[in-house]
C-alpha cells in the first residue's frame, strides 16, 4: 500500500498524517466489484442493495451491526472451485473460516466437502447432514473424545498433526474396531509471505511434523505400522492470505518428494495429498486474487510435473478454501453513532460493533474498506478511522479509510470482505452480543445465525 498524494480540493486536514492508505477513490460512492459480494449494487435513491433487498430495510428488520451474507455469491464461488477442481479432485470447505447449518447445506448441495477443526465444527456438519464420509477432521491438539467421535461418526480422514496423535488414534480406532483413513500433516519449510499468526509451513511452530530431519518420514513409517490406521497420504498448508503461488509450488515440490522417498521405502504409493487452504482475497482494492481456475491448473501442473519426474502415478489432490469463498460473499452493516473530528489527525467514525465481531484488524493489522451505503453523497472525501464501542483504544474495525465528509450519526456505513474469520472470531468482550448472520437471496433474507441476547449471556453466567 502506497501512503495517499494530498489529494487534490479542500479536505478536513491540510496535511493527511502518516498511515497506510491509498488516495480516496475518484467517486466514493462507487462500490468495487472486487471487494464486495456479486449482487451489490445501489438503487435508484443510492441506497445499495444485497440480494434484490436495500441495507436499510436489512438494517430495520434485523438490527445492526449485522453481517450480511450473499447466499446466491457463495454458492458461485464454492461451486467455481468444485468446476475447477473437477472429478479428479476434491474441494473441502474450511469450516473455521464461518460454519453455520446452512452454510453446510448449500456445500453439500454444491458438491464440496468439508474441513472441520473441533468437535464444535464436527457437530455443526453432522447436524446439518453432512455425510461424514466427506468430512476431513483437523487439529494440532485434538482430544480423545473428539477423537473417538469422529472416528464413530465415520469422518472421512483425521489429519494427523503429532507423534502423540498417531498413536492416539490408531488406537482409539482399533479399540472400535475401525481403520481409520488419516492423512499426516506436515511442515515443508516454506516461509509463506502473510502475517507471522497466519503462516503455518515454517518449521518454527506448533502444527505439523517437519520434513527437516526425516521426522515427517519418521511419522509415515510409524503410522505405517499401525492397524487402526490406513494411511491415505500427505498434508500440508502453508498459510493464509496469500497471493503468490510460489509457495504452494516449493510445497508440492516437498510434498511429492515425501510420496517419493515413502514409495522407495516401503513399496507403497500413497494415494493423495492435500495442499491446503490460504489463498488470498481482496479486502481493498490494492489486492488482486487469482481466480479458481488459474489456482487448480497451477496446482494441477505443478504435482502433475513433479510425480513424472519422480515416476509416481499421480495422486488424488485436495484443497482447503475457507476465506476465498466466504471471504467476499458478506459484508458487515453498522449504524454511525458519532464522528468526532480531530484537528490535523483525522476523523474518528464510531459504529455500534468493533473488535468484538472483527478482531483481525487488531490480531493481524488487517486492512479494509468502508462505504457509506444507506445513501449517497457528494461531499469532499475525509480520512477516517473506523472504530468500534469497546473500551480498548485498540478497538479499530478500519485502519485508514476514507468517506463522505458530511457523514453523520444514523447513517449505515459497510465494511466489506468480512465473510471469513469475524463472525467465527467474534467475542462478548464487554458483554456485547455477537451479531447475527442474514443471508439473502432473491429479494428474501434470512437469519442463519441470530443475534444473541442477554438472556444468552446470562443463561452461561450461573450466579
Ligand atoms: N486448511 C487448514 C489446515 C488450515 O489451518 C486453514 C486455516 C485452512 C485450510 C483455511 O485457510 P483459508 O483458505 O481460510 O485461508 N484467523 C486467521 C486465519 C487463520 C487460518 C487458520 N487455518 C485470519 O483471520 O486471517
Amino acid at each position: 500500500m502506497s501512503r495517499s498524494a494530498h489529494p487534490a480540493g479542500p479536505r478536513h486536514a491540510d496535511v493527511l498524517p502518516e498511515g497506510h492508505y491509498t488516495a480516496p477513490a475518484d467517486d466514493l460512492n462507487a462500490l468495487d466489484p472486487k471487494v464486495w459480494a456479486h449482487t451489490v449494487g445501489r438503487d435508484a435513491d443510492g441506497v445499495v442493495t444485497v440480494g434484490g433487498l436495500p441495507v436499510t430495510q436489512l438494517a430495520e428488520e434485523y438490527g445492526t451491526p449485522a453481517y450480511v451474507l450473499d447466499e446466491a455469491d457463495f454458492r458461485d464461488r464454492a461451486r467455481a472451485w468444485r468446476t475447477a477442481f473437477g472429478a479428479d479432485a476434491d474441494v473441502f470447505y474450511a469450516g473455521k473460516a464461518f460454519l453455520s447449518r446452512a452454510v453446510v447445506r448449500w456445500l453439500d448441495e454444491e458438491g464440496l466437502n468439508l474441513d472441520v477443526c473441533s468437535g464444535g465444527e464436527l457437530a455443526t456438519a453432522l447436524a446439518a447432514g453432512m455425510a461424514a464420509e466427506r468430512i476431513a477432521f483437523h487439529g494440532n491438539n485434538k482430544s480423545p473424545e473428539e477423537i473417538e467421535r469422529a472416528v464413530r461418526a465415520g469422518v472421512g480422514r483425521i489429519v494427523l498433526d503429532s507423534f502423540q496423535e498417531i498413536v492416539r488414534v490408531a488406537h482409539i480406532a482399533q479399540s472400535l474396531g475401525k481403520r481409520q483413513r488419516v492423512q499426516i500433516r506436515i511442515t515443508v519449510g516454506v516461509e509463506a509471505h502473510t502475517h507471522e499468526f497466519i503462516a503455518t509451513a515454517h518449521e518454527d511452530q506448533k502444527f505439523g511434523i517437519p520434513l527437516a530431519g526425516g521426522q515427517a518420514a519418521e511419522a509415515v513409517r510409524r503410522a505405517l505400522q499401525l492397524d487402526g490406521l490406513e494411511v491415505i497420504g500427505i498434508h500440508s498448508h502453508i498459510g493464509s492470505q496469500i497471493f503468490d503461488m510460489s509457495g504452494f509450488e516449493v510445497a508440492a515440490h516437498r510434498v511429492v518428494g515425501l510420496l517419493k522417498d515413502i514409495r522407495d521405502e516401503h513399496g507403497v504409493e500413497l494415494p493423495e495429498i492435500d495442499l491446503g487452504g490460504g489463498l488470498g482475497i481482496a479486502y481493498t482494492s490494492d489486492d488482486d486474487p487469482r481466480e479458481p481456475h488459474e489456482i487448480a491448473k497451477a496446482l494441477t501442473e505443478i504435482v502433475t510435473r513433479e510425480c513424472e519426474a519422480a515416476r509416481l502415478a499421480t495422486p488424488r489432490i485436495s484443497v482447503e478454501p475457507g476465506r476465498a469463498i466466504v471471504g467476499p460473499t458478506a459484508f458487515t452493516l453498522y449504524e454511525v453513532g458519532t464522528v468526532k473530528p480531530l484537528d490535523g489527525l483525522r476523523t474518528y467514525v464510531s459504529v455500534d460493533g468493533g473488535m468484538s465481531d472483527n478482531i483481525r484488524t487488531a490480531l493481524y493489522d488487517a486492512e479494509y474498506s468502508v462505504a457509506l451505503v444507506s445513501r449517497t453523497s457528494d461531499a469532499e472525501p475525509m480520512l477516517v478511522r473506523v472504530v468500534g464501542k469497546h473500551c480498548e483504544s485498540g478497538d479499530i474495525v478500519v485502519k485508514d479509510a476514507f468517506l463522505p465528509g458530511d457523514l453523520a450519526p444514523g447513517d449505515l456505513i459497510a465494511v466489506p470482505a468480512t465473510g471469513a474469520y469475524c463472525r467465527s472470531m467474534a467475542s462478548n468482550y464487554n458483554h456485547a452480543l455477537r451479531p447475527p448472520v442474514v443471508a439473502v437471496r432473491d429479494g428474501a433474507a434470512r437469519v442463519i445465525v441470530r443475534r444473541e441476547t442477554e438472556e444468552d449471556l446470562l443463561r452461561l453466567d450461573v450466579g
